[in-house]
């Protein structure tokens, strides 16, 4: 809860979430932490959920879909956002009730990062507005960093460092100007070769990227689609590292499917999501799986959830409660 024992300033986050109705999700009720990772399946909900906290407070449930479905293409659909007392609540297809919704979740922002957006050219960001990408596929980064350059010089030379030590042969990483006055960002190679954003690659552009968000104006809650993508297993430990620290200063949600993410996590930031025909999507506390106490005798939080993922219904995972040992049924 938001006792005063953590920091001196305690940000509100949104500490449980109850989704009814909305695409794959009959109904949720799921406890959520400062730091939370959704895991489980494909197509079990895991982004559903993510976006239903976009679609809280938005006009249309729109900004995340190219065709924006409608709060009144989804009746019955319900959402609501819990915060220590209070509660923020989106009713599908009633006005009246959206403006409730403003506010901290107005500020939702989903993350998806591909990294052809992120080398796309891109405009500066004037001095007077708040840095941020343009669009969840990541498309601004070297806006984003040109404005970390300018407004947290220290910093910038820090992440340039770190760079050249993370990724070998480059000399350093560098914003670059195109024909048509944008930038893009670029390296040069040991050996004095500029080259462009084609020249490098995805693992180079996602560390960048989560780097960069940390010094983007931060939203009321970041909603990270696998953070993971692109990245090989040394660097993924690093950019939980970055979710961890960025959770200190807003609630971070993550969908994700690797074990690397969820081993830096505390078995209470981690919630299982699975989908029957029955009853939609489901999500299961990972503390709350089969034998969870046992189990976590033995193995690191992602080596669990790997050792009895199934890919399907996660059965031997959220088949039974504790203290029971049977197997779920279909
Ligand atoms: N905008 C949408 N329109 C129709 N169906 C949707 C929409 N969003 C989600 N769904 C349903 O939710 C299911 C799960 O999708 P998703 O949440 O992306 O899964 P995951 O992220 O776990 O892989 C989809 O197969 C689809 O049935
Ligand atoms: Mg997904």
């Amino acid at each position: 809860m938001r006792g005063p024992a953590y920091h001196s300033v305690v940000k509100p986050f949104v500490d449980r979430l109850q989704v009814e109705n909305f695409f794959c999700v009959k109904k949720v009720d799921v406890a959520l932490t400062r730091l939370h990772a959704f895991i489980g399946p494909n197509d079990s909900g895991k982004s559903t959920l993510l976006r239903s906290l976009v679609f809280m407070g938005s006009r249309t449930a729109g900004s995340a879909y190219p065709q924006a479905p409608t709060w009144a293409s989804l009746p019955d659909a319900m959402v609501t956002a819990h915060m220590g007392d209070e509660r923020w609540l989106q009713v599908s297809d009633q006005v009246g009730n959206r403006s409730s919704a403003g506010g901290h979740l107005g500020l939702a922002q989903l993350v998806r990062l591909e990294p052809d957006a992120l080398r796309q050219p891109c405009r500066l960001i004037p001095h007077n507005q708040r840095i941020s990408f343009e669009n969840e596929r990541g498309v601004g980064l070297a806006g984003v960093l040109d404005a970390m350059l300018s407004r947290h010089p220290e910093q910038f030379l820090a992440l340039r460092a770190r760079f050249t030590e993370l990724f070998t042969g480059i000399e350093r990483v560098e914003i670059q100007n195109t024909s048509d006055h944008k930038k893009v960002i670029g390296v040069t190679l040991d050996g004095g070769r500029q080259v462009g954003p084609e020249g490098m690659s995805e693992g180079m552009l996602y560390w960048l990227a989560f780097k960069a968000l940390q010094y983007a104006t931060k939203p009321g809650i970041l909603l990270i689609e696998e953070p993971e993508n692109g990245l090989h297993p040394a660097r993924i430990r690093e950019v939980a590292a970055l979710l961890r620290e960025l959770s200190a200063e807003t609630q971070v949600l993550v969908a994700t499917h690797s074990p690397l993410v969820i081993n830096e996590l505390q078995p209470e930031e981690v919630t299982i999501i699975t989908r029957t025909a029955e009853d939609g999507t489901i999500a299961t506390p990972m503390t709350m799986t089969k034998n969870f106490e046992q189990r976590r005798q033995i193995y690191a939080l992602g080596e669990l959830w790997l050792s009895y993922a199934d890919g399907v219904l996660e059965s031997e995972l959220v088949g039974g409660d504790d203290a029971k040992d049977t197997k779920a049924a279909g």
